[in-house]
């Protein structure tokens, strides 16, 4: 089971939507997928596929066999809900934490991927899901905070947890083209300050049909499976299950790519 979480300094830049879209899309490719709402306290994926969890995360840390927390969300798609308004979920303790990723990881064999939605933010639960992954993928869109924050957030995952590999997703872009510039302004300016090493994903564009998805709780792979941001997301997807790492072709006087990706000293 590959751990996937997709994370991001600034809230609201797409990482809910992109979670539930592309555990549809790997259901799609035959993977089987389990979802953890790690948005804690704050938790929606089950909103997304128009589901009602009977029990979620809290039903777990109070003991419940990991199986019986479960819901189906779609065919090949379970989901451990995160819970909503429960305050006791965003103050768990290392211990805790630690113990849900435990009885996660025991489902190795029943699923390909665990796919994690993370909260925004630098709080300790998002850093310590985000450090267990075996691909932290932070979403990056062209807001200014968005730089900042994902910045900020591989910062302090490199601080802390010493984690050095990160992906990126630029979500809510012009077009491809722009989001591959918007990478290399960001992997610039991050490989700068800090020994990290990013790897770019792909974009997904600005779609107003993923918003009205969104809006009337449909998923846009279902309710379009032909708009601009499900082609994006399922060939995301797709170079995942081929477990290829894409590389922008560009040189738009950044230096280019190799030198983006090799190692640097300097801290910021
Ligand atoms: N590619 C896109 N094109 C257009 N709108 C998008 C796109 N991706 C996300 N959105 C919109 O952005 C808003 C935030 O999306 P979403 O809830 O998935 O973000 P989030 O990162 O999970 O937010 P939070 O940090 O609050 O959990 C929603 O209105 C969603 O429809
Ligand atoms: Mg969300």
């Amino acid at each position: 089971m590959k751990i996937v979480s997709i994370t991001s300094g600034k809230g609201g830049v797409g990482k809910t939507s992109l979670v539930c879209n592309m555990a549809l899309g790997l259901s799609q490719l035959g993977k089987k997928v389990l979802i953890f709402d790690g948005d804690l306290g704050m938790a929606n994926v089950d909103i997304f596929f128009g589901v009602h969890p009977k029990n979620n995360l809290q039903d777990l840390v109070d003991g419940m066999p990991l199986k019986e927390c479960l819901t189906s969300a779609a065919h090949n798609v379970d989901l451990l809900a995160g819970g909503n308004g429960l305050y006791s979920l965003c103050h768990l303790n290392a211990f805790q934490r630690r113990e849900v990723i435990s009885r996660l990881s025991d489902m190795n064999f029943a699923y390909d991927y665990l796919l994690i939605d993370t909260s925004p933010g630098l709080h300790d639960h998002v850093l310590h899901l985000n450090s267990v992954a075996d691909d932290c993928c932070v979403i990056l869109t062209p807001d200014p905070s968005s730089f900042t924050d994902s910045y900020a957030l591989i910062k302090v995952l490199y601080q802390k947890y010493k984690t050095q590999k990160f992906s990126v997703i630029c979500n809510q872009v012009g077009n491809e083209k722009l989001g591959e510039q918007l990478f290399l302004r960001f992997a610039e300016v991050v490989q700068q300050f800090l020994p990290v090493r990013l790897s770019y994903k792909r974009s997904i564009p600005f779609d107003s049909q993923l918003k009205l998805s969104n809006q009337l709780q449909r998923l846009i792979l279902r309710q379009d499976p032909k708009s601009i941001s499900s082609v994006a997301v399922k060939a995301i997807c797709m170079d995942l299950v081929s477990q290829q790492q894409l590389t922008p072709s560009i040189s738009n006087g950044v230096n280019g790519l190799d030198s983006l990706f090799r190692p640097v000293s300097g801290h910021a």
